[in-house]
């Protein structure tokens, strides 16, 4: 019997959960998981009741990489055909926060693909790794940018010249997990985040992110630019306003989105 690969659930007001459900494989990444992921993301992302977006996997693995039975007798052209590159763009361009929930392995295109959510966080036997040089590859997901954005350049070549995986601590400390918690806690500790951002003005949370998200690979005159015309913009939402005067009146604001 076939089961989805990819669940979606709304375990709170706000919150959308995308769940990788390919346990017989460790969750790898092959190209139907591949593009419901990207598929299940933009339609919740277009759903004005959702507000942030939850992305997990089981407790023995967020996802082992791509799938390398699918792609071991590929060639060069066929591996440009699939496209995996956009598909990637549009999880790391949704407007609206994603978290990564990883437990177990987030390996290779499993690693990168947590990288282009906002925020991970991990259980503490959650092993990352950019394993890919042991096939005859390299990560092709991103992997050698994003890492290296997040942690510099000395650790990720550390991690992706040998393969090592490294633990869920180790990623904590170089700045790759948001929040490290015990492993029984990962998705309720996920879900409770983004009930907290679900319940934020969603126009300053948009903007928030894309100030991030734009600034990061932009010189730090531009990021700043955009920044300020981002706050500015944001003085034209009622939920400025509303969020002001709750504050000056010391009652709790009701936030509309517009
Ligand atoms: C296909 C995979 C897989 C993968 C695991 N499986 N990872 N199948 N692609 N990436 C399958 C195994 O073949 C096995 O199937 C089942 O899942 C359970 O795996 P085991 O190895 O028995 O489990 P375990 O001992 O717990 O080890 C887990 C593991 C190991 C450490 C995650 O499976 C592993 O090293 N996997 C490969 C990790 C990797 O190299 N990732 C990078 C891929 S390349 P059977 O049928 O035997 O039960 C990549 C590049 C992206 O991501 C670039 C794209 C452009």
């Amino acid at each position: 019997m076939t089961h989805p690969v990819v669940l979606v659930e709304r375990p709170a007001e706000g919150v959308a959960l995308v769940r990788i459900n390919r346990p017989e494989a460790r969750n790898a990444l092959n190209m139907e998981v591949r593009k419901l992921i990207a598929q299940h993301l933009t339609e919740q992302a277009d759903e004005a009741t959702v507000r942030c977006i939850v992305l997990t996997g089981n407790d023995k693995a967020f996802a082992a990489g791509a799938d390398i039975k699918e792609m071991s007798g590929l060639g060069s052209i066929e591996m440009l055909q699939r496209g995996t590159l956009k598909l990637w763009s549009t999880i790391a361009g949704c407007p609206k926060p994603v978290i990564a929930a990883v437990s177990g392995f987030a390996l290779g295109g499993g690693c990168e693909l947590a990288m282009t959510c906002d925020i991970i966080i991990a259980g503490e036997s959650a092993r990352f790794g950019q394993p890919e040089v042991k096939i005859g590859i390299i990560p092709g997901g991103g992997g050698t940018q994003r890492l290296t954005r997040a942690v510099g350049k000395f650790k990720a070549m550390r991690y992706i010249l040998t393969g090592d995986l490294f633990s869920a601590r180790e990623a904590y400390e170089m700045g790759l997990v948001s929040e490290l918690v015990p492993d029984a806690e990962v998705e309720k500790r996920a879900i409770d985040m983004a009930k907290q951002i679900a319940e934020l003005p969603p126009l300053a949370i948009e903007m928030a992110k894309e100030a991030v998200l734009r600034g990061v690979d932009a010189a730090l005159d531009t990021g700043l630019a955009l920044e300020t015309k981002a706050i500015q913009l944001l003085f034209s939402s009622q939920d400025q306003k509303e969020g002001m005067a709750a504050f000056i009146e010391k009652r709790k604001p009701k936030f509309t989105g517009k």
